[in-house]
């Protein structure tokens, strides 16, 4: 039997562990390389850095096939195939930084043997072509470039990872194309080989449109607002049509994390820079970023002034299931309500420490009901499974005004009312303040009662 490839994954973050636990997991030698010594240490140790459900017990299992290193030559001496899983965060101007995948490239051995080197980074495209002229330069054209990018979500990593809905191979290499095709074998998922620039195409216009659909559900609820209809109702109708399918059409205070703004904006940097300009990226930023300041608006509806009223926030991490607090919508809502003076409270099961420092100015409560305490409003930022669990008979009376402001729709608009709470999701006829249909309904009961 031939034994499976060693792999070496570079940038242990996010991607990077998962990828790595996965492929040991997949019964290969996984040499992980980081340039953060104490990040190292602790995995070493045993202890996975980051909140990922299975990720530390992935690890701790396959210990005895995953390796952590700060040195570059423990991956390139004795990994066939490289994983690149480094970070390209976002220019000043929009456009992805790729300070880190060039560092790579530069710090590849003179004497670096026959690799595939798998770039699972998100890249712009036409990054291949300048990683090759690099290597090219360098004199390591022997060096078997391909585009892999990875299409995981954080809190369904593992997952993602195991049952990809494709694998996505870009090259014009044919031996690393079949290498990387033949390690992905026991996912059982469809390979798509293409050409480099368009696997980059790929993952840019995949996230793209992912926040695309969400800022178009988000639209359809904010006018959802203003004529009555319930805006999940809407979403599970249009779902049903397997052309738009019932994925990311929740509504809500708009997306967050890592990717999607950072991808967005690349790719319309990547247009424009290119000449096109690409008209309805723009309208899914401002979009995203008018959602946050009509939760806000939504409180002032309710309670006027926000000066002085306690606020307590409900999550925190920009998605349920992960402490990642990059580009979270706590981070924005809690920054506005601090300017409107507000006193801010806030709860996350899981992203509190990681919050902390991000939050100056918010008292970071470990138990929800002390958070809830006396405060004015509560606002659902992060749709944690574990708040759908909260009493809300309780939850109203130990409040000081019961209002709930629901930005991810998680409760139901009729048990949170009769439990006391006056209640305003994201586009659903529970709002009693805003929804037409409502107030005439509201109108009609006070004229029947008067008369
Ligand atoms: P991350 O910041 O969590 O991890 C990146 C890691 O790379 C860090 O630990 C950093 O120290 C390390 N690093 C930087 N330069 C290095 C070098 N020269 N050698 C070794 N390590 C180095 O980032 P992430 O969230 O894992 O994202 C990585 C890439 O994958 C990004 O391009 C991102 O857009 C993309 N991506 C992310 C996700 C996700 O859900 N987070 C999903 C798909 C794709
Ligand atoms: C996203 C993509 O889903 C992954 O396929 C991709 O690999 C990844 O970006 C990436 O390139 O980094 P991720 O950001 O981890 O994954 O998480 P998502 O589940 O996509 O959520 C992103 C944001 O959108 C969250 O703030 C979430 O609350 C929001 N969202 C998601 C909605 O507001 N509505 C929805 O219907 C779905």
């Amino acid at each position: 039997m031939t034994q499976p490839p060693v792999i070496g994954v570079i940038g242990v973050g996010y991607v990077g562990l998962v990828s790595a636990a996965c492929f040991a997991e997949l019964g290969n030698h996984v040499i992980c390389r980081d340039i953060i010594p104490e990040k190292i240490e602790r995995l070493r140790d045993g202890h996975v850095p980051i909140y990922e459900p299975g990720l530390s017990d992935l690890v701790v299992k396959n210990r005895q096939r995953l390796t952590f290193t700060t040195e570059i030559r423990d991956v390139t001496e004795q990994a066939g195939i490289i994983f690149v899983c480094v970070n390209t965060p976002p220019m000043y101007s929009g456009d992805a930084d790729l300070t880190f995948v060039e560092a790579v490239i530069a710090e590849l051995p003179d004497d670096i043997g026959d690799v595939v080197l798998a770039m699972k980074s998100t890249v712009p495209v036409g990054t291949g072509e300048r990683m090759q002229a690099l290597l090219d330069a360098r004199g390591l054209s022997h060096v078997r470039y391909v585009s892999n990018p990875e299409f995981l979500k954080e809190g369904d990593a593992i997952t993602d990872f195991m049952h990809p809905d494709r694998v996505v191979i870009g090259g014009t290499d044919d031996v690393a194309i079949d290498r990387l095709a033949q390690l992905h074998a026991p996912l059982e998922t469809r390979i798509v080989r293409t050409d480099v620039a368009t696997a980059e195409m790929i993952k840019a216009a995949s996230n793209a449109f992912l926040a695309t659909k969400i800022s178009f559900i988000n639209e359809i609820a904010n006018v959802c607002e203003e004529t009555g209809a319930d805006v999940t109702a809407v979403a599970e109708g249009m779902g049903l049509d397997r052309r738009i399918g019932r994925h990311f059409l929740n509504a809500g205070i708009g997306f967050g994390g890592s990717c999607f703004g950072k991808d967005v904006s690349a790719l319309k940097q990547l247009a424009g820079n290119s000449g096109y300009h690409f008209q309805i990226l723009n309208s899914v930023m401002e979009v995203n970023e008018l959602q946050k300041r009509r939760l806000v608006a939504k409180l002032g509806k309710h309670l006027g002034s926000l000066r002085d009223k306690k606020i307590a926030l409900l999550g925190l991490a920009f998605k349920p299931g992960t402490d990642d607090m990059r580009e979270a919508a706590s981070l924005i809502v809690a920054s506005r309500l601090l300017a409107e003076g507000a006193i801010v409270r806030a709860h996350d099961p899981v992203a509190s420490e990681v919050a902390r420092p991000l939050l100056r100015g918010v008292e970071i409560h470990d138990d929800v009901l002390e958070m809830l305490e006396g405060v004015d409003a509560a606002v659902l930022i992060t749709e944690w499974p574990q708040y759908a669990e909260l009493d809300l008979v309780h939850v109203a009376k130990i409040m000081r005004t019961p209002v709930l402001i629901d930005g991810r729709n998680l409760f139901a608009p009729e048990l949170a009312e009769r439990a006391g709470l006056t209640y305003e999701g994201i586009g659903r006829p529970g709002a009693v303040v805003g929804n037409p249909r409502r107030r005439e309904q509201d109108g009609a009961a006070s004229a029947s009662t008067e008369a």
